[in-house]
């Protein structure tokens, strides 16, 4: 799979569908997160994938496992494709949103966040442990910057990678600290590259949709 997400990172519910529209079959996933789920509510995720999106519910969960359990079975209720949690976690966290989502028909697949995009990267021992509780803990992929997910999937390259942190002017990168162009993703092995503020602040949508056709089909 090589695919991208459009990143609905707003507050407002009418914002949030326009954004979705003027991208509407032009990306196959829309990456629903904490700013827009906590100000509209989970009945967002219908109206998106009505509008022919998969789901990338992005909450990042990170709590004991109990409560990520609980929290799973809940959104795997939403039909969504792809739910995160954090690493840092702890294995058994990790279990139990695998676990949820097993049990659930039709339940998402589980991505572990190593690292935030917006962080300094971290030792490679400490990046090492923690893709270490996504294999052991049975989950289906990582989030990783684009920096470090050709080291993830060169040890396993089953897992789905999501890259965030992405721009092309490397210049202006607002608080990301880890960013690469679409292309650099995909060469690294990214399968899913996240687009936020590159697609949600840009005035002429066409040019850079051509862009970042011509970056996907390069590999
Ligand atoms: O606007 P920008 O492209 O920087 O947005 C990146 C998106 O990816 C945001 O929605 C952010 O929450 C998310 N994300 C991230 N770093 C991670 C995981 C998710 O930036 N490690």
């Amino acid at each position: 799979m090589r695919e991208y997400a459009i990143a609905l990172d707003v507050n407002d519910r009418s914002e949030a569908i326009s954004l979705a529209s003027k991208y509407q079959g032009k990306f196959t996933f829309a990456k629903i997160g904490l700013e827009l789920f906590t100000a509209v509510g989970p009945s967002i995720i219908a109206e998106v994938k009505d509008m022919g999106y998969r789901i990338f519910l992005d909450l990042k969960l990170h709590d004991i496992p109990n409560t990520v359990r609980g929290a799973t079975i809940s959104c795997s209720k939403y039909g969504v494709d792809l739910l995160t949690v954090h690493c840092v976690g702890g294995i058994e966290m990790m279990r139990a949103a695998v676990q949820a989502s097993n049990d659930q028909e039709g339940g998402p697949s589980i991505v572990g966040v190593t690292q935030l995009t917006s962080l300094p990267p971290i030792p490679s021992e400490a990046l090492t442990e923690r893709v270490s509780q996504i294999v052991e803990g049975g989950a289906h992929g990582f989030v990783s910057s684009g920096l470090e997910v050709g080291t993830i999937k060169a040890r396993f390259p089953d897992l789905i990678a999501v890259v965030p942190g992405v721009r092309y002017d490397l210049d202006n990168v607002g608080d990301q600290v880890r960013v690469v162009t679409p292309s650099e993703a995909f060469s690294s092995g990214a399968n899913l590259v996240v687009l936020g503020r590159i697609l949600r602040d840009i005035e002429d949508p066409e040019r850079i949709i051509n862009f970042l056709e011509r970056d996907r089909a390069e590999f």
